[in-house]
């Protein structure tokens, strides 16, 4: 309809749209410029977490820092809060009911909750915004948990061993016909984590190579401080993930099947997820599930060719595949940092906390504490208490897929080891370049 009136000299209002770009800008500017500018001011005047996290040498080997700041107490100020390389205040941090994920912006200044209210699209929504069970409180977070854990108890997992086992044997057939180097990323490390959630969340494989795509790029959006470019490439990476699941659903609907996401899609009344809820669950289940085991299989590969020896020990005693996975989830953990903020007044190593005071808790640190682990930087297969890693984290949110992880790294690196005794990495491995993740984007190996 033309809303311009026969003989008025002006106009009628129209309603003003904002356009995609400028909620793009002031979405990226809240979540990421906001935290760059105050990380960048704090790495410059020396805060330790500010280095951390803005500079690329000390990201890609941080455990020199973590030792700097473990130096200064178990608890020290930075930038954006507290910080902690301690296991065991990462570990009261993480199990306590004065800590949490969510964050309420009602008590942000103005801007901010305009910022977030006008730049809020749930098409580029992602597994590090709520409603992800990853940053959601109880009582929604109890709901959304209770919905997926039956599909990942300790029996469940045990389930999936054939489906991993025959996963890793196509893989590793399709390397035998291969000569001279190959990626041992792109061709074994990200398949194998890949086609198993796929399986399991009944999401069609042969679109893996998307997923893969877009779970990389995505993957950025957990680490604070993206430079626009990088938040760009990732919005683009989440509105096609949000497609496809929108179809998938709508198929599911149409033609359910056995799996976790029928059951899902097709709750009843009472129980069932709004569509943004859906969206992050599956999301986050489907991301959590290669993201970080990719990580775990690279890394793994990567510290045994530098400790040639354990390998042979594992190589002469399959069954020690057990502890040298929690060894390499110790030693280089997938997954470095998470955070929670305090929701009451309290202290932390005797230290004043203030209700909404952020608390980095550095789990790539307290899982090389000295306090728990004896000569904690040395990679040992046989460590005796490997275990008491936190690389799942740990309390409410322990992670969901930590059985499944664990079966992906045994089977994936022992079948590795079996079909070619005498694989070597070939080239210098490349570091994926993200903060909260640790792994290898690239990574040439020998096959024989
Ligand atoms: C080596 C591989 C993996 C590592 C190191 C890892 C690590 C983690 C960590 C550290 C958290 C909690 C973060 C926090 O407390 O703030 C987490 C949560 C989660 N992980 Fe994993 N993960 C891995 C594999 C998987 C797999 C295979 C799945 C399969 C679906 C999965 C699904 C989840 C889910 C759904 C959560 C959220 C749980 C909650 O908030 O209650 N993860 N993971």
């Amino acid at each position: 309809m033309d809303t311009r009136t026969a003989g008025t000299a002006r106009p009628a209002r129209r309603t003003v749209r904002p356009s995609r770009p400028a909620r793009t800008v002031v979405r990226w500017a809240v979540r990421h410029g906001i935290p760059a500018v105050l990380l960048e001011r704090g790495a410059r005047s020396g805060d330790l977490v500010g280095r951390l996290l803005r500079d690329r040498s000390v990201r890609d080997e941080p455990f020199a820092l973590y030792e700097q700041l473990r130096a200064r107490g178990p608890v020290s100020p930075g930038s954006i809060g507290l910080v902690t390389p301690s296991h065991r205040i990462a570990s009261e941090v993480l199990r306590s009911d004065r800590f949490g994920v969510g964050w309420d912006p009602s008590s942000a200044p103005r801007l901010i909750r305009w910022a977030l209210a006008f730049g809020d699209d749930p098409d580029v929504s992602g597994v590090a915004e709520p409603p992800s069970m990853l940053v959601v409180d109880p009582p929604d977070h109890t709901r959304f948990r209770r919905l997926v854990s039956r599909a990942f108890t300790p029996r469940a997992t045990a389930g999936f061993e054939p489906v991993v086992q025959r996963t890793a044997d196509a893989l590793l057939d399709a390397l035998e016909l291969r000569s001279g180097p190959v990626d041992l990323v792109d061709t074994f490390a990200a398949q194998l984590p890949v086609l198993v959630i796929a399986d399991l969340l009944g999401v069609p494989t042969d679109r893996r190579e998307d997923f893969l795509r877009w779970g990389a790029a995505a993957a950025a959006t957990l680490d604070p401080g993206l430079p626009f470019r990088r938040y760009l490439a990732a919005e683009r990476a989440l509105r096609a993930m949000n497609a496809f699941l929108r179809e998938h659903f709508a198929r599911l609907r149409r033609e359910p099947g056995d799996d976790l996401v029928s059951r899902l899609v097709g709750l009843p009344e009472e129980e069932a997820l709004t569509e943004r809820e859906l969206h992050a669950t599956v999301m986050l289940l489907l991301g959590a599930g290669f993201e970080t085991t990719v990580n775990l299989l690279g890394n793994g590969v990567v510290l045994l060719d530098a400790h040639p020896e354990q390998w042979d020990v594992l190589r002469a005693n399959p069954s020690g595949w057990d502890g040298a996975v929690e060894e390499i989830l110790r030693h280089d953990s997938p997954v470095q940092i998470t955070g929670r903020t305090a929701t009451a007044q309290g202290t932390l190593a005797g230290r004043p906390v203030r209700p909404g005071t952020r608390v980095t808790v550095l789990l790539g640190a307290a899982n090389r504490d000295p306090e728990v682990f004896d000569d904690p930087a040395r990679f040992d297969v046989r460590r005796p208490n490997a275990r008491e890693h936190l690389a799942f984290s740990a309390g409410i949110h322990y992670c969901l897929g930590a059985g499944l992880a664990r079966l992906e790294g045994i089977v994936g690196l022992r079948s590795l080891s079996e079909r070619f005794p005498g694989l070597r990495v070939s080239g210098p491995p490349v570091r994926r370049d993200l903060q909260t993740l640790r792994g290898f984007e690239r990574l040439p190996v020998t096959l024989r």
